[in-house]
């Protein structure tokens, strides 16, 4: 087993153990944030991936937080991402659909004016989305409106619908986002959520959300085409809470008693990058045992390593595959890196998007 050989995920075979990370670049077509040509070249040029995790997609109008991320609820929109979908299956790729819903991460901008909604009314300090006017601009996220029950219910129906639009997209599959401050992580966290309901608490309250999205998404489109993306040591956004390692080694249990796809572990959220003790790491794996993917500052060699303890399965890249859509063969002939541009992440054309050299494809 290497790095470079395939992997068998379920009934899909993957042509190596390498995936793209799911990386949010705001260049839908407008209006109605729909994926288009230019999005189903940039993904299909990088359909050497064992695995594409897109970027994140929105559930319904409520679910976003930035300018110009798609979404998957519209007719329009499952339609575009047919492009995508496509193109990536004509090359012979393997595709997830990133589904989420940012909670407070958000702004009245997307909002009808309104505040956004979270678990609980506490705002996510130092926290900013990105809105597209002159050049973009970074806003700070308000305090939001705690969610009722029955709001929750709807949000957790949204997630299955997009689940189904997602299949019916072409996409091979769906990653739940339950990470990175985003709402399900909001409903993990003891200092993002101070529900007093069944859904705050203890572990097992603060968990109720993240499993019943996860089981109706499982319902809705089959367990094995169903994967979770969970943060345990990440900090930023306003998420710091003692429990939360904890709770997601319970939720880890629970997962796994699901039996959905794959655990997809974000280590780092750009160069925040706290160490993984080692002791989690085997824990996590006595828990979960389906696929567990690992993501952040991956380089070949550490890569490798992590594969050859068995401590992951897969290992997915993010900034290496935006600059370099050949990485596979580029890290397997040890050839040079590209440059990231770091000014053309978010929003505009073509440019720092799908104009990256790519020598062996
Ligand atoms: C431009 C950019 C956008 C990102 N958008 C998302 C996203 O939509 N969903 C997500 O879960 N992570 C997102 N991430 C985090 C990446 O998936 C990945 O975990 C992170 O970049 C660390 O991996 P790396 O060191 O290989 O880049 C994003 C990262 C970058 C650089």
């Amino acid at each position: 087993m290497s790095l470079f050989s395939t992997y068998q995920l379920n009934n899909k075979s993957l042509r190596n153990h390498m995936v793209m990370a799911p990386m949010t670049r705001c260049r839908t077509s407008q209006p109605g944030d729909i994926a288009n040509d230019l999005m189903a070249t940039y993904y299909a040029q990088r359909a050497t991936a064992g695995l594409i995790i897109t970027e994140a997609t929105q559930i319904s109008p409520q679910s976003q937080g930035y300018s110009f991320t798609p979404g998957i609820f519209t007719k329009k929109q499952i339609e575009g991402w047919k492009k995508v979908t496509s193109a990536i299956h004509d090359k012979g790729g393997v595709v997830f659909n990133q589904l989420w819903h940012v909670g407070r991460v958000s702004h009245p901008i997307f909002q009808q004016g309104k505040a956004p909604v979270g678990p609980s009314a506490l705002p996510p300090i130092e926290t900013q989305i990105w809105v597209a006017d002159d050049g973009g601009t970074m806003l700070d996220c308000p305090t939001p409106r705690a969610l009722s029950v029955e709001e929750i219910k709807v949000i957790v129906a949204d997630f299955a619908q997009a689940a189904k639009n997602a299949v019916e997209a072409g996409f091979d599959g769906v990653e739940i986002h339950g990470g990175n401050g985003y709402l399900i992580d909001q409903f993990l966290r003891t200092n993002s959520n101070i529900r007093t309901d069944q859904y705050g608490g203890n572990k097992e309250n603060r968990l109720r959300f993240l499993m019943e999205v996860i089981s109706a998404c499982v319902e809705a489109i089959g367990a094995d085409k169903v994967g979770v993306r969970l943060a345990p040591y990440v900090t930023f956004k306003d998420m710091n809470c003692p429990e939360i390692v904890e709770t997601i080694l319970l939720a880890s249990k629970k997962l796994q008693a699901l039996n959905i796809a794959y655990l997809h572990l974000s280590e780092a959220d750009w160069d925040d990058a706290p160490e993984i003790p080692l002791s989690f790491r085997k824990e996590l794996r006595q828990y979960f045992t389906n696929t567990v993917i690992v993501a952040g500052r991956y380089d070949r060699q550490r890569a490798e390593k992590i594969l050859l303890e068995g401590l992951a399965d897969l290992v997915a890249f993010g900034r290496d595959f935006i600059a370099n859509p050949d990485l596979p063969t580029r890290l397997k002939k040890g050839q040079k890196f590209s440059e990231l541009d770091g000014n053309t992440l978010f929003g505009g054309n073509e440019k720092g998007y799908s104009d990256y050299p790519n020598y062996f494809e």
